[in-house]
């Protein structure tokens, strides 16, 4: 089996080409990363919505130049649309066009070859001949049986297909799964795991974030906005405001030419960052009234 162990030399220099891909990880994401690449371990990612868990797989394989296979995951998924199918139309054409004379014995060890099936991502990612990142996104959608399927995936890095026998991975892919934590999995998976918990960035950190995906955006209002979102997390919400909801905010903001936060910008636009009704009067109150009362002090 291939690896690809020349790049990165430390997490360090790892960080350095996540950012340059756009991505800028926290010191427990550059390390965990290096070392998943490095000891060729399944990573586990899980965290709140919207914190990057995604997009850390995809700045990954950005880095390393190689292609992301993704298998997004829902409830129901099962074997035949992520590992592999066999290709019933094409079977059945081969048994058509097959002479009377050849018997069953033969047609049979021919539709059952590698040529008649139908690869599913996972199945892609340990066959394919460059190594790859594979992305097992939202595991947490899936069913137990569906886990207990990966756990020979994630350790063997190898398939079993009855017919065919095993399939090995020729290339090593560097694999993350994520998990938005609505179940738990089972030990068996997270034993064969390295583990991240991904969660909201500090201040500095988001405001960093911010900067690169709106850089137009004036330090001192994309300040302000990293405060606020800051703020409105602190508060009892249903869904507290994601890195996404801040970048979004944003790139509104930079649409209105806003060149302050001041209480009306926040309540025209405060639904990019919260989404609940209940929330919009939580954080209207709360939030709100302190701007109000902050404009009301500097006029
Ligand atoms: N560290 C980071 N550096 C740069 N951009 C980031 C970072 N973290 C998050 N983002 C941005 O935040 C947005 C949300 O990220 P992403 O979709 O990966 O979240 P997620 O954790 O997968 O969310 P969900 O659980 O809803 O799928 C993306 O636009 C991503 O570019
Ligand atoms: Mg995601």
């Amino acid at each position: 089996m291939q690896s690809d162990t020349a790049t990165p030399q430390s997490p360090q220099e790892l960080a350095a080409g996540l950012r340059q891909a756009g991505y800028l990880p926290g010191a427990s994401t550059a390390l965990v990363s290096f070392l998943a690449i490095k000891l060729g371990k399944p990573v586990l990612v899980e965290g709140p919505a919207g914190v990057g868990k995604t997009e850390l797989a995809k700045a990954i394989a950005t880095y390393l130049d190689r292609t992301l296979v993704r298998l997004q995951c829902y409830e129901g998924l099962d074997e035949a649309k992520a590992l592999y199918e066999w290709n019933y139309r094409k079977q059945l054409l081969r048994i058509q066009t097959e002479s009377q004379q050849a018997g069953w014995e033969n047609v049979q060890d021919d539709i059952f070859g590698e040529e008649f099936l139908l690869p599913r991502p996972l199945m892609t990612a340990i066959a394919s001949p460059e190594p790859v990142v594979l992305l097992i996104d939202e595991i947490d959608k899936t069913d137990q049986e569906f886990e207990a399927m990966l756990l020979e995936l994630l350790s063997d890095f190898q398939i079993s297909i009855p017919e065919l026998g095993r399939i090995e991975a020729r290339t090593q892919p560097v694999v993350l799964l994520t998990s938005n934590n609505t179940r738990e999995l089972t030990e068996a998976l997270k034993r064969r795991c390295l583990y991240l918990w991904l969660d909201y960035p500090t201040l500095e950190h988001e405001l960093q974030i911010v900067r690169l995906h709106a850089p137009e955006l004036d330090e001192t209002v994309a300040r302000k906005l990293t405060e606020i979102i800051h703020q409105v997390r602190e508060l009892d919400l249903k869904k507290p405001p994601s890195i996404a909801e801040s970048i979004d905010w944003a790139r509104t903001l930079l649409l209105l030419g806003a060149g302050d936060i001041d209480h009306t910008t926040f309540t025209e636009t405060m639904s990019v960052i919260v989404k609940h009704r209940t929330d919009l009067d939580t954080v209207a109150a709360r939030v709100g009234v302190a701007l109000q009362q902050a404009d009301a002090s500097a006029a």
